[in-house]
């Protein structure tokens, strides 16, 4: 039987309610499939740092580099000043393990309603590969005269070549392997970001001389949000940073249905790797019983994929595609037609079939 220890960090807001019902489905794949997954919980996020002042200790970070994967709920919390358990516990976890890779599918499933009225499954399916280790993420800054009229703030966006070429070749790797339509584009802004876009732009380039196979186009930015609305269609792959990928995953998440279904996968080709629902801590919701957890059992299936068992993702998408299709009347927290709980127990149902 193969075995996997997976590091599970519920985190904050709605982020254990969802994360218990991605376990419920995980429990009964491993039934279904007979694999043995060996949970290890880790309590990060607001309640410890509030409680306890932890943030991400160092010993944590080497525990979970011993982990088959991380499977993470939600950070951030109402009552911590924006900016400490982001930056202190989700990016460093990324920045930490190296998770150089942010790839975000948005995938419309049948039966899901996107706000895109004219659009159906087949129009909406492509993945976004976001760098997740540098830009503005990973850049400093300062304040100048803060407070004064004449106060300067100056954010810096840190590009390696290594880390630009590490992820655009990911990105083509990525796109010949998922063989659709074999089109990778890139997104930046070349026109305003004379420095950073051009080596974007360079480095793609080039990598891409590798891989003629893949046909390759370039977008700026906001074009590209207006492109994903109007023709969402036209997309099979799209390389980016992590600012702009933050943004159009965003964009992406919404016309698939909504956070209630996004899942997104950080990846270390190399190491260890974490699965998180993309849509965060949703405080009005905690503790209600109410909010979706699609996206922490989508982000559950890519799990299963990354660590290698295909049979059980397949299983896993086929549960959830049912479920998606037959028994939610909508993606939305309160109006799904079930609570959470519920949702869990469909799912894991449909395992069991
Ligand atoms: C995301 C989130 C994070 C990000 C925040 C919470 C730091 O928005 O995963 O998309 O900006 O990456
Ligand atoms: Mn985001």
């Amino acid at each position: 039987m193969n075995s996997y220890r997976i590091a599970v960090i519920p985190g904050d807001g709605t982020g254990p309610e969802v994360m218990r019902e991605g376990l419920k489905a995980l429990k009964a794949l491993a039934e279904r499939c007979g694999l043995d997954f060996r949970f290890k919980e880790f309590l990060l996020g607001g309640e410890a740092y509030l409680k306890e002042g932890i943030l991400l200790p160092t010993g944590v970070i080497k525990e979970l580099k011993e982990m088959d994967a991380v499977y993470l709920g939600a950070i951030g919390h109402p009552d911590v000043k924006p900016g400490i358990l982001e930056r202190d516990v989700l990016l460093k976890l990324r920045f930490e393990l190296d998770l150089y890779i942010n790839l975000r599918p948005v995938v419309l499933f049948p039966g899901v309603q996107s706000p895109l009225r004219e659009k159906g499954p087949e129009h909406i399916d492509f993945v976004v590969v976001r760098e997740n280790t540098e830009g503005l993420y990973a850049g400093g800054g300062a304040f100048f005269k803060k407070g004064t009229p004449d106060e300067i703030a100056v954010q810096e966006s840190v590009n390696t070549r290594k880390g630009v070429e590490r992820c655009v070749r990911y990105a083509f790797e990525f796109c010949r392997r998922r063989n659709k339509k074999k089109h990778l584009t890139l997104c930046g802004k070349t026109n305003v970001l004379v420095y950073e876009s051009d080596l974007w732009y360079r480095v793609f380039q080039e990598v891409g001389a590798d891989y003629p196979d893949i046909e390759t186009g370039y977008q700026n930015v906001d074009a590209l949000c207006m492109w994903m609305i109007k023709n969402p269609e036209f997309f099979d792959v799209i390389v980016t940073n992590n600012m702009f990928g933050d943004i159009i995953t965003d964009v992406g998440a919404i016309i698939q249905g909504g956070l209630g279904i996004a899942a997104g996968a950080n990846i270390n080709p190399e190491g260890v790797s974490m699965f998180e629902p993309i849509g965060g801590s949703a405080p009005k919701y905690a503790g209600l019983n109410k909010i979706n957890p699609m996206a922490a059992i989508a982000a559950a299936q890519m799990m299963v994929d990354h660590i290698g068992e295909k049979e059980a993702s397949e299983v896993l998408l086929k549960a959830i595609k049912a479920v998606l299709k037959k028994d939610l009347k909508s993606l939305e927290a309160g109006r799904m037609g079930f609570t959470t709980q519920e949702v869990g127990d469909l799912v894991a149902g449909r395992i069991r079939e």
